[in-house]
């Protein structure tokens, strides 16, 4: 049996996690893959700390460089995170041509195109199934299972955190901090709680899945991005009143055909809270799981499920890269399947103001006659078909709800129509909108 020795950088929440699958599955995984991985040093910051799952002090060290340029390293495996000292982890060990596992997309979504880069020029590879949706073999998926296809649509409910608290915040009426408190004591939220909650953990991982399935790097900047801070208990309530659930979706879309020069389409990349329609398979995606639809040219729809977030799920998928790397590290084999290769006519990322979609709006407004007059006369100004009218009964004080359903809508026409909404007197707090996805 051969052997492979890892080096382990970073020994949280996953390195742990990595540290004690491989305790438990070494032989399983040694006798299916065909190596006997060995943990050769693993690096953390304080080596004193006490840590959920015990490393003997004697693999433990500090010096991440000296770990990664260890001749006996064949492996390097980035746990620790962020994206400065891990970009040159990662860098260092590219640059020696030793194989690199990482669950960091923060790092790939900011420097993805220069490390892959790097890996093609040293020969080396890069493996990434941790960095988007957890235990989810979903770059597996992207890259074999579904090669022979188009992808047109891709939904994902990828941050367990985010979904942790909506999923809480709904079936058990928490408050959006109490949500998430529980789920930064289990283990799921980033060091930064912002990253989660703010769309943007999501949306580096919606740029790493966009840029696989079209074959061109899409930058973060580029994907409108807007978390779950925002969301009410009341929206949750009103949503589901009207049959749906507030999930926070990110949504990769293939645009018509444009007709030109060269036929083109424009990919849509966003990530939000949008209205999920119950009786749809991902309304019913709760607590910390992700699910990926995928909707291929040739397969139709395909959806996995699994843990989102966590030591075990994530370590799951860091085990799947290993076996990989250290069956490509054996027969020399370097970008077996290149990870972002350029595909037929892309025309780049559609500006979100271009985008189109059906919208919940929630006002708060003044309840006497001729309110709804007023917004109805502005929406029509713009164009802007209202589906259905909700006002609900039993409201005291100032002011009371007015939930409006809106038919098909660009997001320009929208905004603006809603900030005219806004000014109004009888208006008395921003308005509220969220997307409807009926996929
Ligand atoms: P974590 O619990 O904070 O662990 C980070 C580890 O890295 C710690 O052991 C820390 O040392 C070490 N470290 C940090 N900076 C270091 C430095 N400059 N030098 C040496 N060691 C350093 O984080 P995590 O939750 O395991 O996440 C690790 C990575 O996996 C991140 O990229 C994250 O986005 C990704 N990920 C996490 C999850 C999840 O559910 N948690 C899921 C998928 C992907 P100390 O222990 O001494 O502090
Ligand atoms: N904080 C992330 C989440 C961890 O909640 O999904 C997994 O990437």
């Amino acid at each position: 049996m051969e052997m492979v020795t890892l080096g382990i950088i970073g020994g949280g929440t996953v390195g742990g996690g990595v540290f004690q699958a491989l305790q438990r599955n070494g032989s399983l995984l040694c006798s299916r893959a065909g190596f006997d991985f060995r943990v050769g040093r693993v690096v953390v910051r304080d080596v004193k700390k006490t840590r959920p799952v015990p490393i003997p002090q004697d693999l433990l060290g500090t010096d991440w460089k000296a770990a990664v340029e260890d001749p006996s390293i064949q492996l390097v495996v980035e746990l620790m995170g962020g994206t400065t000292t891990a970009r040159q982890v990662v860098r260092r060990a590219l640059e020696l041509r030793k194989p690199v596992v990482t669950a960091n997309k923060a790092l790939l979504s900011a420097h993805g195109e220069e490390l892959f880069a790097l890996a093609r020029r040293r020969q080396a590879n890069l493996y990434y199934e941790a960095s988007v949706a957890g235990g989810i073999p979903i770059i597996k998926v992207l890259r074999e299972g579904l090669i022979g296809n188009r992808i047109t649509h891709l939904y994902g409910i990828l941050n367990g955190t985010s979904n942790y608290i909506l999923t809480r915040m709904k079936l058990e009426g928490l408050d959006f901090q109490e949500a998430l408190e529980e789920a930064q004591r289990l283990g799921y939220a980033e060091a930064d709680p912002s990253l989660d909650i703010d769309g943007h953990d999501a949306a580096q991982k919606a740029g790493i899945l966009a840029s696989l399935a079209h074959g061109f790097w899409i930058r973060p900047e580029q994907i409108a991005t807007l978390g779950i801070r925002h969301i009410t208990k009341l929206d949750i309530q009103f949503a589901t009143q009207l049959g749906y659930t507030i999930k926070l979706l990110a949504k990769v879309k293939q645009g018509d055909i444009e007709k030109g020069v060269r036929d083109r389409f424009r990919i849509h990349v966003s990530v939000s809270p949008t209205l999920v329609p119950n009786a749809h398979v991902l309304a019913s995606v709760n607590h910390v799981f992700n699910a990926v639809l995928v909707r291929g040219d040739v397969a139709g729809d395909t959806l996995l499920y699994g843990r989102g977030a966590g030591q075990d799920a994530t370590a799951s998928a860091v085990l799947s890269d290993l076996a990989d790397a250290a069956s490509d590290l054996r027969v020399g084999l370097q970008g077996r399947l290149p990870p972002f290769v350029a595909h037929e006519h892309h025309g780049g990322v559609l500006p979100y103001k271009e985008a189109v979609f059906p919208y919940y709006v929630r006002l708060s407004v003044v309840d006497k006659p001729g309110t709804l007059a007023k917004i109805a006369l502005l929406l029509g100004r713009a164009k802007i078909g209202i589906s259905s009218v909700i006002q609900p009964e039993g409201h005291e004080g100032e002011s009371v709800p007015l939930i409006l359903m809106i038919h098909d809508a660009r997001h320009a026409a929208m905004t603006q129509a809603l900030s005219q909404i806004g000014r109004l007197a009888v208006v008395k707090a921003p308005p509220v909108m969220i997307p409807v996805e009926l996929f």
